[in-house]
């Protein structure tokens, strides 16, 4: 345990439930490894008592919180700042409480999905990217894919949800879910941003059989490390890419804001995290 005195610098991530976090495990390693005198800790948030809790940590001296579900959307409203991104898509996961009172807010999910490319070499500029799924991690990392000029064609099972998240952002080709197994050897990279293959959720018959040997196959599901998904690549011999990267990198932001250190996200760091998984 670090040692924590009374200028300490604290933090938290609010969620509801918040039980199955990584973020308070990850970001006290990150404390210790760098010798910072601070603390991060989970808090229990209902939505109907989130802005009310906000109000009291940026009052109590907290440097920020990070924000996961189902508490982001709410988060945006508390803002008194928010930039490019998170005004894009509407959701904040990263909060920082300035000197002068004000609450800074952004969504770092995407920027963190990218960073987990990056360190695989993968080349974003032009890719086509298969996006499966329109929820909310879509709208994430379909804005930091589009920002970074990857083409993006998107399949989700609700067809009308695609296209709306395809108009609302301004950039994407939507497909029709049934098709997307035949026409996967248009694509160059493939991202799972569904639930589908999540530890306690449904599972899917991934086909993967028409891909071109060169597809990069990316989930942003974290648990199981080893998603169904991953496991068919794996069997195509497909280069894969888990989703645990992307967890790591989107925290990096807040580490650095609320605590004056950006953090490496290193083999030590993975295995640190996957121990829980
Ligand atoms: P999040 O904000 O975490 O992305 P979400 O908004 O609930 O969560 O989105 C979950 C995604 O998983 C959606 O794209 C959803 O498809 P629908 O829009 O049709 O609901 C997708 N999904 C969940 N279960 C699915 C299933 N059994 N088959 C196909 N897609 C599924």
């Amino acid at each position: 345990m670090n040692i924590i005195t009374g200028k300490a610098k604290v933090a938290a991530v609010l969620g509801w439930p918040v039980e199955h976090s990584r973020s308070p495990l990850l970001h006290n390693f990150w404390l210790k490894r760098y010798g910072i005198d601070g603390v991060y800790i989970p808090l229990a948030v209902k939505p109907e008592n989130f802005k009310k809790v906000i109000i009291g940590l940026s009052a109590s001296g907290f440097k920020g919180c990070n924000i996961t579900i189902p508490n982001k959307e709410i988060a945006f409203s508390c803002c008194d700042e928010v930039d490019e991104i998170a005004r894009k898509i509407g959701s904040v996961n990263t909060l920082t409480f300035k000197n002068d009172g004000k609450i800074f807010g952004t969504s770092t999910d995407g920027a963190g999905f990218i960073e987990s490319l990056r360190d695989h070499n993968i080349r974003i500029k032009n890719c086509n990217v298969l996006i499966l799924g329109a929820g909310g991690a879509a709208r994430s990392v379909i804005s930091s894919l589009a920002h970074e000029k990857a083409k993006i064609t998107i399949a989700n099972r609700t067809n009308s949800r695609a296209l709306q998240l395809a108009q609302d952002l301004g950039t994407g080709n939507v497909i029709a879910w049934d098709t997307w197994t035949s026409l996967l050897g248009q694509y160059d990279l493939l991202v799972n941003t569904t639930s589908l293959g999540m530890e306690g959720k449904e599972s899917f018959d991934f086909d993967l059989s028409k891909a071109k040997s060169g597809l990069v196959v990316t989930d942003i599901v974290y648990v199981p490390r080893l998603t169904p998904l991953l496991k068919v690549a794996k069997e195509f011999n497909l280069k894969t890419i888990e989703g645990l990267g992307m967890l790591l990198h989107q925290a990096r932001f807040g580490f650095r804001e609320w605590f004056g250190v950006d953090p490496m996200v290193d083999s030590e760091t993975i295995e640190y995290v996957a121990k829980t998984i």
